[in-house]
């Protein structure tokens, strides 16, 4: 059985590629444009690390470039499509909103429209926590009817929830779309808090807490992340029930102030703190409601945010070689 994974060079992707090609008799196909971003040495370790295994093949292919996708849907017959590759953050996604309508909007319709011309068994595809905004009940269920994205990346993630809802309905493709809560672990994004603060403590570089450190986030460990698609991707969706969307989170929500508290206990360094006001498209409090995926996969979160940022700041550590 051979699977497509897109974004497979990035964090959420390279880890369940990796999961794959450990455990299964699966041949993996990714795709990534190891597009332009701070995270870009870690996509060439990560792909590096993929590449190691001879189930692998790799293409270096912009999803928003249908001829080039459309020779590897003709060379390769998929099974399923993990499709995981997407402009991401909040913030960059108002400064540069047309990579983003480039990569989330024009490469999400390019694969699902392949996708349902080659008759692809299972379409996942990753949406986002910050499709539910903020006038929201907590902890958040996928039916919360108040869902108004703040940023334009939570409505290119709504966006694609609605195409595929859409396309499910017409061209009856089983569809699951998963909404992650802030993920994190080894091998993270640079550009999120956990990374970010970690190495600005150490390199002793002073931290913008934005919002005075109060913005509440449901943190989920990746290893909770990739265990949950591993037990959604091969379960297809039954014919009433095509189009569906799940909460991937840890249930429990933490400030960014709390979390920088736990770095510095881990680390035994102070952090450097500049308190900043809230940010515009920054929701104040993401809290999921996973009743849904436990109910269906028997999903239970196993890590914890304190358990979570001890392995990794080791895994940190060790791949930095640092002295600490
Ligand atoms: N990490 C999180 O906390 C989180 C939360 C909610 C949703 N998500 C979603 O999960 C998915 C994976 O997130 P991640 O954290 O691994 O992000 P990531 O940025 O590490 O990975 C995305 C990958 O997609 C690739 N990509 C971007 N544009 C592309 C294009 N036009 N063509 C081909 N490849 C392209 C990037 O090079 C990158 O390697 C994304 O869709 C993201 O929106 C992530």
């Amino acid at each position: 059985m051979k699977i497509l994974v897109t974004g497979c060079a990035g964090f959420i992707g390279y880890h369940f590629s990796k999961l794959l090609l450990d455990n299964q008799n699966i041949k993996l196909y990714g795709i990534d444009n190891l597009a332009k971003s701070e995270n870009n040495s870690l996509k060439k370790i990560r792909l590096f690390e993929l590449k190691k295994y001879k189930k692998f093949n790799f293409s270096n292919t912009n999803i928003a470039n249908k001829l080039k996708l459309e020779k590897i849907f003709k060379k390769n017959i998929f099974h399923s499509v993990i499709h995981l590759a997407a402009e991401t953050g909040i913030r960059k996604s108002i400064d540069n909103s047309e990579i983003f309508f480039s990569a989330n909007l024009r490469g999400f319709k390019n694969i699902i429209d392949l996708s349902v011309e080659k008759k692809i068994k299972h379409f996942i595809y990753a949406s986002s926590s910050s499709v539910y905004g903020e006038n929201v009940n907590y902890p958040t269920k996928e039916d919360e009817p108040n869902k108004t994205p703040l940023s334009f990346y939570g409505a290119t993630k709504l966006a694609n929830e609605l195409i595929a809802s859409s396309y499910s309905n017409i061209y009856k493709i089983p569809t699951t779309g998963l909404r992650f809560f802030t993920v994190y672990g080894p091998y993270g994004r640079k550009d999120m808090a956990v990374y970010k603060f970690t190495e600005q403590i150490i390199n002793k570089k002073s931290i913008n807490l934005n919002n005075y450190g109060r913005d509440l986030r449901d943190f989920t460990y990746i290893d909770d992340v990739v265990e949950a698609i591993n037990k959604i991707f091969l379960d297809v969706p039954k014919k009433n029930n095509l189009y569906r969307v799940f909460n991937i989170g840890n249930s429990n929500c933490y400030s960014t102030k709390f979390l920088i508290k736990l770095i510095e206990n881990k680390l035994l360094k102070k952090a450097k703190i500049k308190f900043a006001p809230k940010v515009y498209g920054d929701v104040k409090k993401t809290l999921s409601d996973c009743t849904k995926i436990k109910k269906k996969y028997g999903y239970y979160p196993k890590t914890s945010l304190p358990e979570g940022i001890d392995k990794f700041i080791n895994w940190y550590i060790e791949f930095y070689k640092l002295q600490i």
